[in-house]
């Protein structure tokens, strides 16, 4: 039988079963698209951010899956699943260059219709940042009048971070990490710790010995490193569509997000390249 004749043969009777847009509820996944202005661009602002939310979710569903494999003990397959969080992120990364087609011109025809509304509000975004550490209590605020997103964002803020998993487990294997770091304030980010430092210095200087803290630890470097990309990428179509016009969600627009870019979420695991 030849290839040629392969529609023919294909299923067609979706009556009884589920055919790929049911399966994937694409009627709804289209129903919410729905731009506000007759502007072209407004079409690809939306799917950039549809798209960028989607990622954002998979993302999420890794992390946890990872920390609560990590919180157990286990190394070797949360490796995988930060790996698959890196590929997500450069998907992330790689939408900017669709977005920036789009040139300020563009952007004011349909500006109006979103008021107050902005990335800022959103909350798998947000939880990533609070699940990599990155967390402050005022960033709860935008979520309040929905508890079924505010809920779990207070619980993620209280909960160890994926570098807090990680430093548990360097002390559960003999590694010193000083009381105050494995007992401290949970709704803070990390900061520098010397002791911690010397604790993956060793992991550095003898990665055969301490080869699965090695590999996390690399992984979470290219984490972070995509997560830098993200940042810079972001802010860069930020300047080039709104220059240093306020942001929509009230923060000081290019400012708030060049500060961003300070963020360090592993301190010690840049610092000890220094080290070494
Ligand atoms: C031309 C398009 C865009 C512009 C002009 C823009 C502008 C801004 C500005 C000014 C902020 C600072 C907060 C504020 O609004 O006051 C912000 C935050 C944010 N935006 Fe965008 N943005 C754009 C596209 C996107 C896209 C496609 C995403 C994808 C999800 C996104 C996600 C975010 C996130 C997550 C934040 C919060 C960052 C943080 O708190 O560190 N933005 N955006």
């Amino acid at each position: 039988m030849s290839d040629q004749d392969a529609p023919e043969r294909a299923h067609t009777d979706f009556s009884h079963s589920l055919s790929y847009g049911d399966y994937l509820q694409l009627d709804t996944l289209k129903a919410a698209h729905r731009p506000i202005t007759g502007a072209h661009d407004e079409h690809l602002f939306i799917a950039v951010h549809h798209v960028s939310e989607v990622w954002l979710e998979l993302i999420v569903r890794e992390l946890r899956a990872a920390m609560t494999l990590l919180h157990g003990g286990i190394t070797d397959t949360p490796l995988k699943m930060l790996t698959r969080v890196v590929r997500a992120q450069e998907q992330l990364t790689n939408a900017w260059e669709v977005l920036k087609t789009m040139t300020p011109a563009d952007y004011l025809q349909f500006r109006h219709a979103f008021g107050q509304a902005s990335g800022f509000q959103s909350a798998s975004y947000r939880t990533v940042e609070f699940l990599l550490g990155n967390r402050r209590a005022v960033l709860l605020r935008p979520h309040e009048h929905r508890p079924d997103l505010h809920d779990p964002l207070e619980a993620d803020l209280h909960a160890p971070s994926l570098y807090d998993l990680a430093l548990r487990l360097l002390a559960a294997r003999g590694l010193p990490v000083p009381r105050e770091v494995l007992e401290r304030d949970l709704t803070q980010p990390p900061v520098l710790n010397e002791a911690v430092l010397d604790a993956w210095l060793t992991v550095y200087r003898a990665p055969d010995t301490y080869w699965d803290l090695y590999e996390l630890a690399e992984k979470l470097l290219d984490v972070e490193d995509n997560f830098r990309r993200w940042r810079f990428n972001h802010l860069t179509t930020v300047e080039r569509t709104i220059g240093f016009k306020a942001g929509s969600g009230g923060t000081s627009g290019a400012g708030y997000l060049r500060a961003a870019l300070n963020t360090v979420l592993f301190p010690e695991l840049w610092e000890v390249r220094t080290r070494l």
